[in-house]
């Protein structure tokens, strides 16, 4: 079967490369893709906004899966206009992706759901935020409702910040997105991430990971995209694995059902290891970047049927999907600059010479210019390794990262730290 790929990040450069194992596949069409697909997908230009467009490639193509990577072409209906052309599509409805396009819609579904997270207020406009904002002890974690590049959660140290963090919002400092301001408690505990296929009515747990979200080493600076993951993140016991799936993925399928949206794709739970247990902090309709890269890389089945399974409503036909005991760990090579403001067009050169056995290197933010290879993003590489511990995926990581030659570029020295520091103090 043909596949056509919505995407051209790190996340679907993995996606890419696990498909293209699958027998099944035939050609896989990336649009846009990147440099790093070039050998296995052949990268197009289609404006994926027209819907109509994306629709007659397909029919043009033979497409039998059309598989989006990231979260705006599916707040924006492009998985609905697919299924109203009867081309299986892998990723929510716009309705069911309002679970990451709406915060106060995911926190309104937990409540009715009894899906443990943090107690919350919705709020149209300042008088009231400021009125909620009341009943709130400190810090307090205050969220534009919508879709924010990961740039709208502000956790208010003082009363003041909380204030002026509200008054920005509702002054349209986050556009459209801050029309609604979501108040939340404050949680403490560790953040894992925890991954999951639904076609709506059969779920299947995929694996845990977990992210480095600041810029700098030691978690200190702004917050970014993701720096850097490993997985399985064995915070998450198989124990608190099995609470996840019942008290949290679940019953929002179920939710999801019963509110007449069922949920489709993958269910991306971002968690927070309280001490009453794991509680949900958001929910993303799409895979992690970079933690698909590393759930890929330990992904020992066939993508292509699992995903085509899902995106059909067959996902009862497939077993568990199984995942290599050893340790996937993935560090992020990002551009002088990131995030504010990431230096384009550095060169790159010498990948094909570091590269080593169970060693990957996902592009994410590249692009050739006359033969020459430069960075054109935020987060260039993804240099992903698979190690029977995390120390020796980490060293082999480190290896490669270190003899990569982009002098433009910067990534984090402790990818992993936290599992680390776990190891050593047990
Ligand atoms: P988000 O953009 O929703 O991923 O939130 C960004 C980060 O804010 C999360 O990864 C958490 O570190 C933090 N955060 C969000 N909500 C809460 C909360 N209720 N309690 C503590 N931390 C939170
Ligand atoms: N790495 C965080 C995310 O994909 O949202």
């Amino acid at each position: 079967m043909n596949i056509l790929l919505i995407g051209g990040g790190g996340r679907e450069h993995a996606l890419c490369w696990k498909l293209a194992q699958s027998p099944d596949v035939g050609k896989i069409f990336a649009a846009p893709g990147n440099p790093g697909m070039a050998s296995i997908a052949e990268s197009v230009s289609l404006d994926i906004s027209n819907h109509d467009a994306v629709t007659a490639f397909c029919a043009a193509h033979d497409i039998a899966l059309v598989v989006i990577g990231p979260e705006a072409p599916l707040v924006d209906g492009l998985a609905d206009s697919m299924a109203a052309a009867d081309i299986p599509v892998f990723g929510p409805s716009a309705k069911a992706a309002q679970l990451e396009g709406s915060k106060g819609f995911t926190k309104d579904m937990c409540t009715r759901a009894n899906i443990p997270t943090a107690a919350y207020v919705r709020t149209y406009n300042l008088a009231e935020a400021r009125a909620a904002l009341a009943e709130f002890d400190l810090p307090v974690v205050i969220k534009a409702d919508g879709l924010a590049a990961g740039k709208g959660v502000i956790i208010a140290q003082t009363a003041q910040e909380a204030d002026e963090a509200v008054a920005h919002m509702f002054a349209g400092g986050f556009g459209d997105a801050g029309a609604e301001v979501v108040i939340e408690e404050f949680m403490t505990g560790e953040e894992v991430s925890f991954f999951a296929l639904t076609d709506g009515h059969s779920v299947v747990p995929l694996a845990s990971a977990q992210d480095h979200k600041r810029v700098g080493d030691g978690d200190t600076g702004p917050n970014t995209g993701g720096m850097g993951a490993y997985s399985p993140a064995p915070v998450l016991t198989d124990e608190l694995q099995e609470q996840v799936m019942q008290r949290i993925i679940h019953p929002t399928v179920k939710a999801m059902r019963n509110a007449d949206m069922p949920y489709s794709g993958v269910l991306y739970a971002g968690l927070i290891l309280t001490e009453e247990g794991p509680k949900l902090i958001e929910y993303n309709c799409r895979f992690g970047d970079p933690e698909c890269q590393v759930l890929m890389m330990r992904l020992q089945d066939d993508l292509a049927a699992l995903l085509l399974a899902t995106a059909k409503g067959e996902l009862a036909t497939q077993t568990a999907p199984a995942f290599a005991d050893q340790t996937a760990l993935t560090i992020v090579m990002a551009a002088k600059g990131y995030p504010a403001t990431p230096e384009k067009g550095g060169a790159i050169n010498g990948l094909t010479a570091v590269q080593r056995n169970n060693v990957t290197i996902f592009h994410a933010g590249t692009k050739m210019v006359d033969g020459q290879l430069v960075a054109n993003g935020g987060r260039v590489l993804n240099v992903t390794a698979m190690g029977d511990t995390i120390n020796a995926a980490r060293t082999a990581a480190y290896a490669t990262v270190e003899s990569v030659d982009f002098p433009s570029g910067f990534y984090r020295n402790d990818i992993g730290w936290r599992e680390m520091e776990r190891q050593k103090t047990h």
